[in-house]
């Protein structure tokens, strides 16, 4: 469901401004200046309305937190949970997390969270999904060897493709369960898991570890067309794919033709 717009979004989001980080492109490498006493970086990709990242980050103060969201008007409450705690250890950045790249630096973070993120069901959507391999490849730029993704889902379809998705990625799994909550609530609770397990949902949940990782070159052309199609077509509409591969240096689409 779509979120209703926020009345007063700029001077909500103005009240807790210390917490949002305006630019953060200019603060790859960066980011512990903020907290140098902070025993890891942890960032959350689309953290909604915040429970977990007020939750997590009142857990562990000792903890540097970035949560990530690309709507304001979920972000804003999250900002004000935090601010209402008395929490300096989170900030915000307000933006689409394909773009981690450009915030931090390589190795620049221990940890990500991914909580329950839209699933994307249709296949044609697949490379929306925030477990796809082509967000994996983003977030192997930014955390550190042995870095972890923990990920949370109620969405039995999206757990299955995560699980299969990141060991092809360079990433090992650990603590695959899907029903986090068999024997009673484990871990602090995501405002969209305290909805669903209230309502009898399992939960599912694992761990991956960032292990070395070569990227294999596709082997069957179905592949190699889609990798194409992701370096140099991205963003670009069924409509427009025509005009677009015959514009100078996409000749090499005709292989593929
Ligand atoms: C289903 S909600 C879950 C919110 C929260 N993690 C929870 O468990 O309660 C997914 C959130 O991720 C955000 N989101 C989805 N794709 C994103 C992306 N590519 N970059 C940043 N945020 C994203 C959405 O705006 C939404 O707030």
């Amino acid at each position: 469901m779509r979120m209703r717009k926020k009345k007063n979004l700029i001077s909500r989001m103005e009240r807790c401004g210390d917490r949002l980080v305006r630019e953060p492109y200019s603060m790859p490498g960066k980011w512990r200046e903020l907290m140098p006493q902070a025993r890891e970086l942890r960032l959350e990709l689309g953290c909604g309305k915040g429970r977990f990242t007020a939750g997590t980050a009142a857990a562990e103060p000792d903890v540097l937190f970035i949560a990530v969201e690309r709507v304001p008007d979920a972000m804003v409450m999250a900002m004000e949970r935090c601010a209402a705690q008395g929490l300096t250890n989170v900030f915000f950045i307000d933006a689409n997390a394909d773009q981690l790249p450009l915030f931090f630096a390589p190795g620049e973070a221990d940890r990500i969270y991914i909580n329950f993120c839209d699933p994307w069901p249709s296949n044609r959507h697949a490379k929306r999904r925030l477990t796809h391999g082509n967000f994996l490849r983003l977030y192997r730029q930014v955390l550190k060897m042995g870095g972890q993704i923990h990920f949370k889902t109620d969405n039995q379809d999206l757990f299955t493709f995560s699980v299969e998705e990141l060991p092809l990625f360079g990433f090992e799994l650990s603590e695959v369960t899907r029903d986090l909550h068999a024997n009673g609530p484990v871990g602090v609770m995501t405002d969209y898991e305290a909805k669903f397990h209230e309502q009898g949902l399992p939960i599912c949940r694992c761990v991956a570890t960032m292990v070395p990782w070569e990227e294999p070159f596709p082997t069957d052309i179905r592949r190699v067309k889609n990798r194409w199609l992701d370096v140099f077509a991205d963003g670009v509409s069924e409509a427009e794919l025509g005009k677009h591969v015959l514009s100078e240096g996409n000749y090499l689409w005709h292989l593929f033709s």
